[in-house]
């Protein structure tokens, strides 16, 4: 089983426990929340654990989950995200999720909602396993693709399949405040069996007169509007002054709102998300050199991917998050030798420095603390 199994002893007496100096010393050498977490494995001192106390399949290729996060969670702006960790045949995976829920929410709760990956370990892995009392740990929340404060003249939300999860959160946040200003939600999935949040779209455009639902299927008949994203689409949406758009999909939807947006020279602010990294930079050099995994005593030939992919190769776990360069749980210090960033192309020598392996190949003979 991936995620931890929960017991039941209560928060509170576990934290006055821990918080005690004398206690901590008669337990020691090992750390007390190693002890508390024993009896509770839902607390730990500095950590940010959750328990998931509901679990919902909207389609068959998802999972809603409900998570109550323990004292040390100091909650999250609309559009943010979080590292859910996930244990997978012994192997912890840390992965980016969006709360899908209002950032104002009273009961303290965060929601989740997990699509699948053909192939994915860990999306796979939650869809399937995933149920109530179980607990994960979760980082902090991060990220720049938030509302912004004072907010906006208007709101366009534009997402795309799973990434209907960040906007999400930005429209249940927006109602919750009781934001009368016009908000367009536009989004798309593959089928009306695919569409995720549908009923829950459907109450808040009735409660709120302010709020426009379109939704487009990209793949069967049906929706307000047709296909994929166009002009003539973001006509239909509108995007007068004052508005700003936030548009959270795979690479091909943000792609076409940035052309878009480009094309007609569209004035108004757009911010984007992609859940998926950029395509790399294409490279004509052929790979050479050796990559020495210095700890480790291994040597492979530099294939020329990324760091991360060539140490897992090698047989190496290294601690890994996101895999696009965004979380920064990747990090490792260069003993010596030079990098390419996949995304950008750009090579420095990096003797001495710490980079993100996920998205840094070796450039030649390069030795690494791994
Ligand atoms: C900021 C951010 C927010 C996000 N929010 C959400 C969210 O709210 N909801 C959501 O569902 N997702 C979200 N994601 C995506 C999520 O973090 C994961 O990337 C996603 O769940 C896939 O993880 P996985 O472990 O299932 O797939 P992985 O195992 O990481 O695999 C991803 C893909 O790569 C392929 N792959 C894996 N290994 C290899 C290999 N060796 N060679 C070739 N192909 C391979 C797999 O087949 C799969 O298709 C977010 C991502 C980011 C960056
Ligand atoms: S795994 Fe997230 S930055 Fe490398």
């Amino acid at each position: 089983m991936g995620v931890f199994s929960v017991a039941s002893a209560p928060l509170k007496l576990g934290k006055r426990v821990a918080t005690s100096r004398l206690v901590e010393s008669l337990v020691t050498p090992n750390p007390i929340e190693r002890y508390v977490e024993l009896f509770d494995p839902g607390w730990a001192r500095d950590d940010v654990r959750a328990e998931i106390v509901a679990v919902v399949h909207q389609t068959s290729r998802s999972v809603t989950l409900t998570l109550r996060p323990n004292a040390n969670w100091r909650g999250f702006s609309a559009g943010q995200h979080v590292g859910v960790g996930v244990r997978v045949d012994g192997v912890l995976h840390t992965r980016m999720y969006s709360p899908a829920s209002s950032a104002l929410r009273d009961d303290g709760l965060i929601e989740l909602t997990v699509s699948e990956h053909s192939g994915g370990t860990v999306s796979r892995h939650l869809i399937q396993n995933a149920r109530r009392g179980m607990v994960v740990p979760l980082t902090q929340a991060e990220g720049e693709f938030v509302l912004p404060s004072p907010r906006p003249g208007s709101v366009l939300l534009i997402s795309g399949g799973s990434g209907i999860t960040p906007v999400m959160s930005m429209l249940r946040t927006l109602c919750d405040e009781n934001d009368q200003r016009p908000i367009t939600f536009l989004h798309y999935a593959r089928t009306p069996a695919d569409q995720l949040y549908a009923e829950v779209l459907d109450e808040l455009a009735e409660n709120h007169g302010n709020l426009r639902v379109l939704t487009a299927f990209t793949r069967a008949p049906g929706g307000n509007v047709n296909g994929r994203f166009s002009m003539r689409h973001l006509k239909a949406a509108g995007v007068g002054p004052g508005c700003e758009t936030f548009a959270c999909g795979p690479g091909s939807l943000v792609e076409a709102v940035e052309s878009v947006w480009s094309k007609h020279a569209i004035k108004t602010p757009l911010h984007v998300e992609r859940f998926t990294p950029p395509p790399p930079v294409k490279i004509t050099a052929k790979p050479r050199g050796k990559l020495l995994f210095a700890r480790s005593g291994l040597a492979v030939k530099n294939s020329g991917e990324s760091i991360l992919t060539q140490a897992e190769a090698a047989g190496l776990r290294p601690t890994s998050g996101c895999r696009m360069g965004i979380c920064h749980t990747c990090i490792v210090r260069v003993d010596a030798g030079s990098v390419r960033h996949l995304h950008t192309g750009e090579v420095k020598d990096v003797a001495g420095e710490t980079v993100q392996i996920c998205v840094n190949a070796p450039v030649g003979d390069v030795a690494i603390e791994l």
